[in-house]
């Protein structure tokens, strides 16, 4: 099992970029897989999660190139995906699985899907529940709530509306895209807008997909090849922004992040606690807002209280924003962050207990933290429990705090964010 060591670090300096987007990855992937034509995927991400994406899509039939960073898919069309003749490997990826499983409900033919311990612990009723309304035939473990999960695709899917409960961009993708494969229309109204880059991109690829304040709706449509130029992934880049945030003296710049407004409620946070963000160079690509983000140290962040309707535009960021709370002046209260009890971890449960091995004073609730700062915590050593955004939490927590660190069970990173370690060792010199 890997680990990493690092100790109290001296100012972030320089300019760095962030490998590519994951959600906008995984979205290429598919959609070029059921595209007809060549799709064109630069930047694209090469991590475990996004790889599973590719593997399934290959297992159906479509055909992949990499030169350098730069991802080809040819796909036949919807109709061209073919039955894979094995189980469907998602590794720890709930995108990967959630997606798919909206997919394979409207292709002709026999699927399995399955991940590790994490995946297949986490809720699956969300999307088969809905997609059983449009007709689709799943069955799951645990009376259709887990994986691994069995399809039988079918190719008459019916239009429904669906009212989401939470706000999820996976939910929402997933019934978009048995939407596609469907006879009549699909609508979807979620209670607040999570990340939208399958509504950005499908358009793109030609669906017929709209999109209001009410909600989305799409129809059955074909899809066409398109060339993608994937940003930096905002939720890589969040963790040198916070540390450029607390560490003294410190001032990076990370070009050519994704600024799709859905994904930076981290930004608006750490304004509001104090932080010196800057965006430059604000450009659009294919639908999605990319900029240049220039940090400084700020003089010392403070506390501030997150509500439910903050939660969804930065779900990824929460466990990285308790870092920032523990060392702040004051208290910081996030409360409507239910969802981050069935993530890669029980998010609330594993920071909260690594928090306090660094001295901070943290009170759960059953949705969210009250975390009090302080300007004593201490370095230790931190366990992940296998989730790539609370080693990468916990390893910039180190970097902050005195004394040294070890950070166990990081191999986990490689999720979302091959290079992690590298980059870090660059930019802080440790
Ligand atoms: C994602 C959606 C979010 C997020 C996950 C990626 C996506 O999950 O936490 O890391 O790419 O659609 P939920 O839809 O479960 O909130």
């Amino acid at each position: 099992m890997s680990s990493l060591a690092v100790r109290k670090s001296p100012p972030l300096k320089g300019e760095i970029t962030i490998p590519g987007d994951k959600s906008v990855t995984h979205r290429a992937i598919l959609f070029g897989g059921m595209a007809k034509g060549p799709t064109v995927i630069r930047g694209y991400l090469p991590s475990e999660d996004c790889l599973c994406t590719l593997a399934a899509m290959e297992a159906m039939g479509v055909k992949s190139k990499i030169q350098g960073d730069v991802l080809t898919l040819r796909g036949e069309g919807i109709e061209g995906l073919t039955e894979p003749d094995r189980v469907l490997n998602m590794g720890n990826s709930g995108t990967s699985l959630r997606l798919l499983t909206g997919l394979l409900s409207g292709l002709p033919f026999f699927s399995v899907l399955d991940g590790d311990d994490s995946l297949r612990k986490r809720p699956m009723a969300r999307v088969i529940e809905p997609l059983t309304l449009m007709g689709a035939e799943i069955r799951g473990r645990k009376n259709n709530r887990l994986a691994p999960i069995a399809i039988s695709g079918k190719k008459n899917l019916r239009g429904v509306e669906v009212r989401l409960l939470v706000a999820s961009a996976q939910v929402k993708s997933a019934i978009l895209l048995a939407g596609l494969t469907a006879d009549g229309t699909t609508r979807i109204r979620e209670p607040f807008l999570s990340r939208d880059h399958t509504e950005r991109m499908l358009k793109t690829f030609g669906a017929r997909i709209d999109t209001s304040p009410e909600g989305t709706s799409i129809e059955k449509s074909d899809l066409k090849g398109i060339e993608v130029d994937v940003p930096g992934d905002f939720s890589s880049a969040a963790f040198f922004i916070v540390a450029a945030a607390l560490i003294p003296g410190s001032s990076l710049t990370i070009r050519n992040v994704g600024m799709n407004p859905t994904r930076t409620g981290l930004l608006k946070a750490l304004k509001k606690m104090g932080g010196k963000i800057t965006i430059e160079n604000e450009r659009e690509s294919e639908g999605e807002p990319i900029g240049d983000l220039h940090i400084q140290a700020a003089d010392r962040l403070k506390g501030i209280e997150i509500g439910e309707e903050d939660i969804p535009a930065m779900i990824d960021e929460l466990p990285i924003l308790f870092i920032a709370a523990a060392f702040a002046e004051g208290e910081t209260k996030v409360t409507g962050a239910r969802e981050l009890r069935v993530k890669e971890s029980d998010r609330i449960g594993v920071m909260a207990r690594e928090m306090r091995k660094m001295g901070i004073e943290v009170e759960e609730y059953p949705d969210g933290l009250r975390i009090k700062g302080s300007d004593k915590a201490r370095g230790g050593t931190f366990t992940s429990d296998g989730d790539h955004r609370v080693a990468m939490s916990m390893a910039i927590a180190g970097l902050v705090a005195g004394g040294e660190s070890a950070i166990e069970q990081t191999e986990c990173i490689n999720t979302s964010f091959p290079g992690f370690e590298t980059l870090l060792k660059k930019v802080s010199g440790f």
